[in-house]
C-alpha cells in the first residue's frame, strides 16, 4: 500500500491511500469561462486551457490505475450558448480527437463517448468512430467524454430501446430490472462511479449521470476546471476515502 502526503502545509491537502483508489471517477467540467474573465481573456480561452486540463488529469489517472473517468464536455442544453464559443469548444474537441488517434496506442488510453453524437459535424462524428475502432484494441484507462448528453435524454433514449426491444419481442417488460435496464444506458458495463467531482463551486449535478450517481459521492471544490492539478485530485480523493458509504444501510 503506497501512501502519498502533498504540501504538508496545505491542510486541506489529501492523504490518498493508493491502495483503496475508486474504479471510476466523474468530473463536471466548469469554471472555464470564470476562469478566462478573471483574466480579462474571452471565455474561449478558458475552454481551451481547460481541455489541456482535461488532457493531463485523463492521463494521470491512467498513471495511477484509475479504470474509468468520465467528464461532462458538454451537455444538451449547452447548445444556448453564444454561436462562437459553441464552435471553439467543437473546434477544441476536434483537436482533441485528431491527437488522440496519433497517442492513444501508444499511451493506452481508451476513448468512449457518452450522448447523443447524431447531431455533431460528420467529421467528428468519424473522429469519434475512430477512436471507439482504437479504443477496442487496448486495455488501459477508459475516458468517457459526454457530449450532447443530458442524463434525462440518457434515461428516456434508454426507454425507448428498451420499448423498441419490446415490441420486437426480444424484451419482455415484467422482466425488466435494474441491471437489465442498466445496459440500454450509453454507459452499459462501465461501473457507476464511486466520486463525482464538481470544480468551480457549485453543489448540483446539473443533469449528468443521474442514473449512475445514485450512490456516489459527491466533492466540490472552488477550484476552477481550468487550474485543477493532480494534487486537487489528490484532495478528491482523500475526501472520499474519508467518507462513510452505507449504501441505504447501518454500520
Ligand atoms: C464549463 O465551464 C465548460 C464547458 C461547458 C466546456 C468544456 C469543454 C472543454 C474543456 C473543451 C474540450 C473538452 C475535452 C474533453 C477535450 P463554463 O464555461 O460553464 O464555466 P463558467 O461556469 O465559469 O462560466
Amino acid at each position: 500500500m503506497r501512501l502519498a502526503f502533498w504540501k504538508k502545509s496545505d491542510h486541506t491537502a489529501g492523504q490518498v491511500d493508493f491502495g483503496r483508489l475508486p474504479r471510476h471517477i466523474a468530473i463536471i467540467l466548469d469554471g472555464n469561462g470564470r476562469w478566462a474573465r478573471r483574466r480579462g481573456l474571452p471565455r474561449t480561452a478558458g475552454h481551451k486551457v481547460g481541455a489541456e486540463t482535461f488532457r493531463t488529469i485523463a492521463t494521470y489517472c491512467r498513471d495511477i490505475g484509475i479504470d474509468y473517468l468520465t467528464v461532462y464536455a458538454f451537455s444538451t442544453e449547452n447548445w444556448k450558448r453564444p454561436q462562437d464559443e459553441v464552435d471553439t469548444i467543437m473546434t477544441l474537441l476536434k483537436r482533441y480527437l485528431l491527437e488522440a488517434i496519433e497517442t492513444m496506442e501508444r499511451d493506452n488510453v481508451r476513448l468512449n463517448f457518452m450522448g447523443d453524437l447524431t447531431v455533431l459535424s460528420r467529421e467528428l462524428q468519424e473522429l469519434a468512430a475512430q477512436c471507439n475502432a482504437i479504443s477496442a484494441r487496448l486495455t488501459g484507462c477508459q475516458c468517457n467524454i459526454c457530449i450532447n448528453y443530458g442524463g434525462r435524454a440518457e434515461i428516456v433514449h434508454a426507454a425507448r430501446r428498451f420499448a423498441e426491444d419490446c415490441a420486437a419481442g426480444i424484451a419482455k417488460p415484467e422482466e425488466l430490472t435494474e441491471e437489465h435496464f442498466d445496459g440500454y444506458l450509453y454507459s452499459a458495463g462501465i461501473p457507476s462511479p464511486e466520486l463525482l467531482i464538481r470544480p468551480g463551486g457549485e453543489q448540483r449535478l446539473s443533469n449528468f449521470l443521474l442514473w449512475q450517481c445514485a450512490y456516489t459521492e459527491f466533492y466540490s471544490t472552488e477550484v476552477l476546471w481550468p487550474d485543477f492539478s493532480k494534487e486537487d485530485l489528490h484532495r478528491a480523493i482523500a475526501a472520499y476515502q474519508g467518507r462513510d458509504r452505507r449504501f441505504g444501510g447501518v454500520r
